[in-house]
């Protein structure tokens, strides 16, 4: 079996190739029991492939429903796709034998969800929901997870002190920074972020926007950035990927896809952008 990627080539961060992926469709108890019938599926991606360099931001759009969410759980490692393959820095991520892989592969991928306040959990304080990660891969313990925990706050611009409260206690952005700060405390190199601030206030938006990007220049990070704001998207990408039902219909570096984007349905996304947001990218 080959087990070496060549080492003359980086292999990127991600690279996903034909991927599918199909859901069983609720039929009728009656129906089912008819032989001979195939269970009806229904697919939400269709043959998608990409790849992500290091250190670069691939955005995702599409409308709703296009299957976004779905190419994001399985590039993390939660949803087995139909068909296909997810390699992570070149390892197959759903190989018939990747369980380690997986589970190697959980410290470095991340993930970033829309709704803070879902994502978090309200009982928790945020040194347990910062510091759980760290716990759980063993990078710290005792004063030193606690040491960890208070400098991952501060790198998101809250402050240790912010260790002590729960949730509740802050703010939607702040909520958004905790759970940043969560997705940090493994020391990932890659993040998916599904719709990170579509669930803030515009006035918070460009600061959790702002606070990605620094991250991944001083860290290094890779991400997945998935968004129906072509504004936003603008402003984060270095290549575009747009979605329609499952299928990817166009791919483009940003600046060539802002300049005239070639799908007819990447036309009608981009002029469906509110007037007063277009070149207003900073
Ligand atoms: N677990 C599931 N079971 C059945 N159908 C699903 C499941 N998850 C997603 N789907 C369907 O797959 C399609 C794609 O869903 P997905 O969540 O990926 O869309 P999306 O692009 O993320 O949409 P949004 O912008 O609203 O978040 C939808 O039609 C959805 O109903
Ligand atoms: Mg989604």
């Amino acid at each position: 079996m080959k087990h070496s990627t060549p080492t003359t080539t980086v292999a990127p961060v991600l690279s996903v190739e034909g991927l599918s992926r199909d859901f069983n469709i609720p039929v009728p108890f009656l129906r089912r029991l008819v032989p001979g019938r195939p269970r009806p599926v229904f697919r939400a991606v269709t043959d998608v492939s990409f790849e992500i360099p290091r250190g670069q931001t691939y955005a995702l759009v599409g409308e709703s429903g296009s299957g976004k969410s779905t190419i994001a759980r399985m590039v993390v490692g939660l949803t087995r796709p139909t068909a296909g393959v997810v390699r992570i820095a070149g390892h197959d991520l759903f190989a018939p034998d990747a369980r380690d892989t997986r589970q190697a592969m959980r410290r470095r991928i991340q993930m970033v969800f829309q709704d803070p306040q879902a994502s978090l959990n309200p009982r928790w304080r945020v040194e347990a929901i910062v510091g759980e990660p760290i716990r759980a891969f063993g990078l710290a313990s005792g004063r030193a997870l606690a040491a960890r925990v208070a400098g991952h706050l501060e790198t998101v611009g809250l402050s240790a002190a912010d260790a002590r409260k729960y949730p509740h206690e802050f703010s939607g952005g702040q909520r958004q920074r905790i759970a940043i700060a969560r997705a940090l405390a493994s020391e990932p190199e890659f993040i998916v972020c599904d719709e990170p601030t579509s669930a803030l206030d515009v006035s918070v938006q460009a600061q959790v926007l702002n606070l990605l990007r620094t991250l991944q220049s001083d860290l290094g990070l890779t991400y997945l950035f998935i968004s129906h704001d072509l504004a936003v998207v603008r402003h984060m990408a270095q290549r575009v990927g747009v979605l329609q039902r499952g299928i990817l219909v166009e791919e483009a570096d940003t600046k060539t896809f802002f300049a005239g984007p070639k799908a007819e349905y990447s036309q009608m996304l981009l002029s469906a952008v509110p007037k007063i947001r277009k070149g207003t990218d900073e």
